[in-house]
């Protein structure tokens, strides 16, 4: 495949171009570095030459994403640059929805128009469970025709995005131009890559994991739990946390086995669900120590309990999470994290 990657620098679009290259497929990330790094761009750069390009670019920038998908004659998009908080979204919507709905419309129309007006063949949008937002009773674990009712802006900037592509895909098909269309609705992504290449470095930290890593390394004084009056069993928030390269694998799987025509949703979590004192309590396990938490108040946007029921991506696309022993992900985010005291430092 040829394939461009949007927030190609990002924590999880740099662990698809890794993947994607050590596949031996072609890969052209670009980012915009505003949350993204250059860091790591340089290492895939040296360690795949001729196969692997970075573009300095905004998803909103058409025209030279256009250029691109036409000189790298890329076949297949796998679309995760976007601003993904749940907080911050509900701050500051309109940014939200600039960046993950108007800009991802400017990336889609070059991939229509691009390569002579046959357009890009595959589409794989990085969708979230966030979607759903707290799903009805009997739903969780969570199925894919769950209702989907988002609590948060963010959330429906992904669910807007993804009617917007299939209604893309149905003039496709109208055309005989035929898209496939994969929408991966991400659980919690969380880890890093084995090898120690790639990590997770975001500015600001907002995620539980790499935020309770932080405070074991005493680089935070404390660390709070949003809420611990939730009606789940220790009353914190319940989530399903799947490792970043057991997500790239849902990628890849779709890439290959998604045909033309079909556009297709799939759920990505390991269909277990760990509450927030549960992830504490690995952090402690995993670092050997421990650190200050104070219970405060419930985060705005935020779901109660949502884990996976992961029944149809096993049996479409024959994924299977490989990692699936919470202290295992959280020792990949620890070694990275023990081995870059400053991220990427940039
Ligand atoms: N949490 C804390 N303290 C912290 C950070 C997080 O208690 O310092 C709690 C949150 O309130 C939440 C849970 O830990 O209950 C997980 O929070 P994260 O911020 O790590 O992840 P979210 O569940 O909010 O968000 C993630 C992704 C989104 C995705 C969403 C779907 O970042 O992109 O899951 O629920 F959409």
């Amino acid at each position: 495949m040829r394939v461009l990657v949007t927030g190609g620098a990002g924590y999880i679009g740099s662990h698809a171009c890794q993947r994607l290259l050590n596949d031996g497929h072609t890969v052209v990330a670009i980012d915009s570095l505003y949350r993204g790094h250059r860091a790591p761009m340089d290492a895939l750069s040296a360690g795949h030459p001729g196969r692997f390009a970075f573009i300095h670019a905004d998803i909103g920038e058409g025209g030279r994403i256009r250029a691109a998908l036409d000189e790298h004659d890329l076949d297949t998009v796998m679309h995760f640059g976007a601003v993904a908080y749940v907080g911050e979204s509900v701050d500051d919507p309109l940014w939200y929805y600039r960046n993950n709905i108007a800009s991802a419309i400017a990336l889609l129309e070059a991939c229509d128009t691009c390569r002579d007006g046959r357009g890009v063949d595959r589409f794989i949008f990085s969708s979230s469970c966030a979607t759903y937002g707290d799903p009805p009773e009997g739903m969780i674990p969570v199925p894919e025709h769950c209702p989907q009712h988002p609590t948060s802006p963010y959330g429906r900037t992904k669910l807007h995005f993804e009617h917007i592509l299939l209604d893309y895909a149905a003039h496709r098909a109208n055309q005989d131009r035929p898209l496939a269309l994969t929408m991966l609705r991400y659980f919690n992504v969380a880890g890093s890559d084995r090898t120690g290449l790639l990590g997770e470095d975001h500015t600001p930290e907002t995620h539980l994991i790499p935020v309770a890593i932080q405070a074991a390394q005493g680089k935070r004084e404390s660390m709070s739990i949003f809420g611990a009056d939730y009606p789940t069993p220790d009353g914190t928030c319940v989530r399903d946390y799947v490792h970043v390269e057991d997500l790239i694998d849902a990628h890849v799987r779709a890439a290959e086995r998604v045909k033309p025509g079909r556009a297709e949703a799939f759920n990505v979590g390991i269909g277990k669900g760990y509450s927030v004192r549960e992830i504490l309590d690995s952090v402690r396990r995993v670092s050997g120590k421990d650190f200050r938490v104070i219970e405060a108040g419930r985060r705005a946007g935020d779901a109660i309990a949502l884990y996976n029921d992961p029944t149809k991506i096993q049996r479409d696309l024959g994924w299977q999470a490989q990692v699936t022993d919470i202290d295992e992900i959280v020792t990949t985010a620890w070694n990275w994290m023990q081995a870059h005291p400053d991220g990427y430092g940039d």
